[in-house]
């Protein structure tokens, strides 16, 4: 499989309140379809290693490579368009707009990404939908729905540009177990089918469901595993 993430000897200091190391020279690639776990205890930097794959953060030293193309060094208007082309983002608190439907909020990175007709979008985002289980809220305002159904939406919205990797930071931090489940097993079907991802988590069963295993201790990786017989 091609690689479609590249992180080389990424390092990356705190000033504040002192001056504090929190990534330590991580490397690692991705492969495409790889469904990737990154574990370790709270404070150990897996989301600030995340906001520098997300190219969100580009205060760091080393280097990302991501579908071919250098990110490190690139302006923000070059990251902002590359994040709504290639990263679809699920985290711990999805971020909908509350008044607008769950399919407006499915098809915004769509529309800002110009590539298809209103019309397309609209047809892809009720497809989004439709895979996540999620079709008969479409019109419903985020507002109105679950927690759990918030959560397959942003997942749907995440999806809505084919992104090269989705990212997640505790995609499942935020819900009971049994929308939880829900969500590892939406991400399963996902990887099944080919799709990157990259989930920070706290919860072993949804690490122990992955195909690959990072797991940090004080801004290093420690280990680095596959998951057998998925
Ligand atoms: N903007 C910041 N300025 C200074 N220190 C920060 C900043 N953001 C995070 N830190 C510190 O960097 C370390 C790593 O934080 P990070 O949020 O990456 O941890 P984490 O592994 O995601 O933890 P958690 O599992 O609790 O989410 C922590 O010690 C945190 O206090
Ligand atoms: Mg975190």
């Amino acid at each position: 499989m091609p690689t479609v993430l590249s992180a080389s000897h990424l390092n990356k200091f705190f000033y504040d309140p002192a001056k504090f190391q929190v990534l330590k020279d991580i490397t690692f690639d991705v492969q495409a379809g790889d469904f990737m776990a990154i574990v370790g205890k709270s404070g150990c930097g897996k989301s600030t290693l995340l906001y520098l794959l997300s190219t969100m953060d580009t205060e760091y030293d080393g280097e990302i490579e991501m579908a071919g193309t250098k990110l490190t060094g690139r302006s923000q208007d070059f990251l902002a368009r590359f994040r709504n082309e290639h990263l679809g983002f699920v985290f711990q608190f999805h971020f909908l707009l509350p008044e607008f439907s769950a399919l407006q909020n499915v098809m915004l990175p769509g529309l800002k990404l110009g590539k298809y007709s209103d019309k397309e979008v609209e047809e892809r985002a009720m497809e989004k939908l439709r895979l996540i289980g999620m079709a008969d809220f479409a019109r419903k305002p985020a507002s109105k729905l679950s927690g759990g159904q918030q959560q397959r939406v942003a997942i749907a919205r995440a999806l809505i540009n084919d992104p090269t990797i989705i990212m997640g930071d505790e995609p499942t931090g935020n819900l009971d177990r049994a929308n939880g489940d829900n969500v590892f097993s939406i991400f399963h079907d996902l990887a099944r089918k080919g799709q990157t991802i990259i989930a920070v988590t706290h919860d072993p069963d949804f690490a122990a469901g992955t195909d690959r295993v990072i797991e940090m201790s004080d801004g290093m990786i420690i280990t680095s595993h596959e998951n057998k017989g998925q």
